[in-house]
C-alpha cells in the first residue's frame, strides 16, 4: 500500500481565496481565474523530519519531502536535482563593493538549470494524476528539463518554442530527450497562450510555472540556502525574472521557514529584468496596479525574453511583502556580469543568470542594497546552454599555422600585454 500523503494541503486562489481539494487537474481558480498557491497544513508538519543542519552539504529536493505535495514518495521521478553549490564570491564582491556575496549555482542541476527542481515534483504529480503526456511553452530551459523528466517517466512531451529565439544547447536537450518540439512563428507569450489552450482542450498536463506543483519544487532553493548559510537567512536574494515563477517560489520557501517557526527573519527579494523585457519593473516604478505587457520583448538573455509574465501577481506580492525591489539591466551589463562570473569566479553561467549579478551591482549603486549585507544571487542556468553568445560577443580564438615560432610569437604578445 502506498504511504499516505505526508502533508495535507489545498490549492488556494491568490485573488479570491477560494480553496480547492487537490484531486483534479487545476491550474487556475475556477471562480475567478486567479493563480493558485499550494497551502500546506503547517501545524501538522514535523520540523524535526526536515533535518535542517547548519552548513549541510547533503542536500537535494526530496530531502524536504515533508513539505512537498506528493502522495507516494516511493514513486518520484528524480534525476538527483537540487543540492547545488553556494559559492562565496570574494573577487566579484571586491569589484562591486560587497563583502558577503554568494552565488547559488543552479547550473549544477541535472539538465543545467533550476527548472529541474520544479519538474521532479511536476512530472511526479503528472503521473499521480494519470497523465499520458506533458507540455510546455519555453524560452529553452523549461523544455530541456520537461523533456528529460518526461523521458524518465515514460510520458510523451510536447514543447512549443519561439522560432529562432532559443539557445542551441537548450534546443539540443529537448530534441535529444525525444520531445515533440514545435517552433512557432511568434514569441514566448504566443507560445504559452497556444499551449494553455491545447492543454485545456486535451488531456495533456501543462508544466509551465502557472502549475503550482512546479513552484513547490522550486521553493526548495530557499531551504537549501538557509542550511548552506549555517541555518541563517540572507539579507537579500537576487533573482532574474522572466515568467516570474521562480522569484515567487523562492519567496514562498522562505516564508514557510518562518511559518514553521524555524526563523523569524525573511530576506528582501530583488527581481531583475532585462531592459527590453521589463514589464514588472515598469509597472512597479509607475505605481500601477495592473501589468502592461511589453509587445515585442527583446534581450540577449533569451531565457527571460518575456513580455507578459503569467506569474506577475505572485512576483509583485513577493517583492512588496519582502520590501524588495525590481531592477532593470541592459544587455551590456548582463554580458559584463557573465564575463565577471566566468573570469573572476570560474563560474560559467548563462546570460539570464548573469542578470542577477548585474542587477545586484545596480542595486548597490542605487542604495537598495548595503555593502555589509549578506546577498545571494541565483545563477539560474549553465553557460554551456548558450554558446552562441560567446561566439558572437567574446574574443575569437586566434588561428595560426602549426609552428612553434608562430605560437611563441603569439605568447610573447600575450606576455607583453598586446593581446
Ligand atoms: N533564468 C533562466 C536561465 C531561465 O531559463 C528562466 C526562465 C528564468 C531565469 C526566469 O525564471 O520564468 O521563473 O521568472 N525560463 C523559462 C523557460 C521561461 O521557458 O525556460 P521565471
Amino acid at each position: 500500500m502506498p504511504p499516505s500523503p505526508r502533508v495535507k494541503y489545498s490549492l488556494r486562489c491568490i485573488d479570491c481565496g477560494a480553496d480547492y481539494a487537490p484531486k483534479d487537474v487545476l491550474y487556475l481558480c475556477s471562480k475567478c481565474k486567479g493563480l493558485l498557491d499550494v497551502v500546506l497544513k503547517y501545524d501538522e508538519v514535523d520540523v524535526e523530519k526536515l533535518h535542517l543542519k547548519p552548513f549541510n552539504t547533503d542536500l537535494q529536493v526530496w530531502k524536504y519531502r515533508e513539505l512537498l505535495p506528493i502522495e507516494d514518495y516511493t514513486q518520484v521521478i528524480s534525476l538527483g536535482e537540487g543540492g547545488t553549490k553556494l559559492y562565496r564570491c570574494l573577487r566579484i564582491g571586491n569589484v562591486i563593493g560587497l563583502g558577503k556575496l554568494y552565488v547559488k549555482n543552479e547550473g549544477g542541476n541535472p539538465t543545467g538549470s533550476f527548472k529541474d527542481r520544479g519538474m521532479t515534483v511536476g512530472v511526479t504529480r503528472a503521473l499521480e494524476l494519470g497523465a499520458k503526456a506533458t507540455a510546455c511553452a519555453s524560452t529553452g530551459n523549461t523544455s530541456a528539463s520537461l523533456a528529460a523528466y518526461s523521458a524518465k517517466a515514460g510520458l510523451n512531451c510536447i514543447v512549443l518554442i519561439p522560432s529562432g529565439k532559443i539557445a542551441i544547447g537548450k534546443l539540443a536537450q529537448a530534441v535529444a530527450h525525444g520531445a515533440k518540439v514545435i517552433a512557432i512563428k511568434g514569441d514566448f507569450d504566443h507560445a504559452l497562450k497556444l499551449i494553455r489552450d491545447l492543454c485545456e482542450k486535451h488531456s495533456i498536463y501543462l508544466l509551465n510555472s502557472i502549475n503550482p506543483y512546479r513552484l513547490e519544487g522550486q521553493k526548495t532553493l530557499a531551504y537549501e540556502v538557509f542550511e548552506q548559510l549555517g541555518c541563517r537567512i540572507p539579507d537579500v536574494m537576487v533573482v532574474p525574472v522572466g515568467n516570474a515563477g521562480n522569484i515567487s517560489a523562492i519567496w514562498k520557501g522562505f516564508k514557510e521557514l518562518k511559518l514553521l517557526g524555524v526563523t523569524d527573519k525573511l530576506p528582501r527579494m530583488i527581481g531583475v529584468q532585462a531592459a527590453g523585457a521589463a514589464p514588472i519593473a515598469s509597472m512597479m516604478a509607475k505605481g500601477m496596479k495592473q501589468l502592461e505587457p511589453v509587445e515585442k520583448p527583446e534581450t540577449i538573455a533569451t531565457a527571460i525574453r518575456i513580455g507578459y509574465p503569467v506569474n506577475w501577481k505572485k512576483a509583485v506580492r513577493a517583492v512588496n511583502e519582502s520590501k524588495g525591489a525590481v531592477t532593470v539591466v541592459t544587455d551590456e551589463e548582463i554580458v559584463e556580469a557573465q564575463k565577471a562570473a566566468a573570469r573572476l569566479e570560474g563560474l560559467f553561467i548563462e546570460a539570464a543568470s548573469a542578470a542577477s549579478i548585474a542587477g545586484l551591482k545596480r542595486a548597490l549603486q542605487e542604495g537598495i542594497v548595503d555593502k555589509d549585507e549578506v546577498v545571494v544571487c541565483v545563477a539560474t542556468g549553465h553557460g554551456l546552454k548558450d554558446p552562441g553568445i560567446i561566439e558572437r560577443l567574446y574574443e575569437k580564438p586566434i588561428e595560426v599555422e602549426a609552428s612553434l615560432e608562430r605560437v611563441l610569437n603569439l605568447i610573447g604578445r600575450v606576455e607583453s600585454g598586446q593581446l
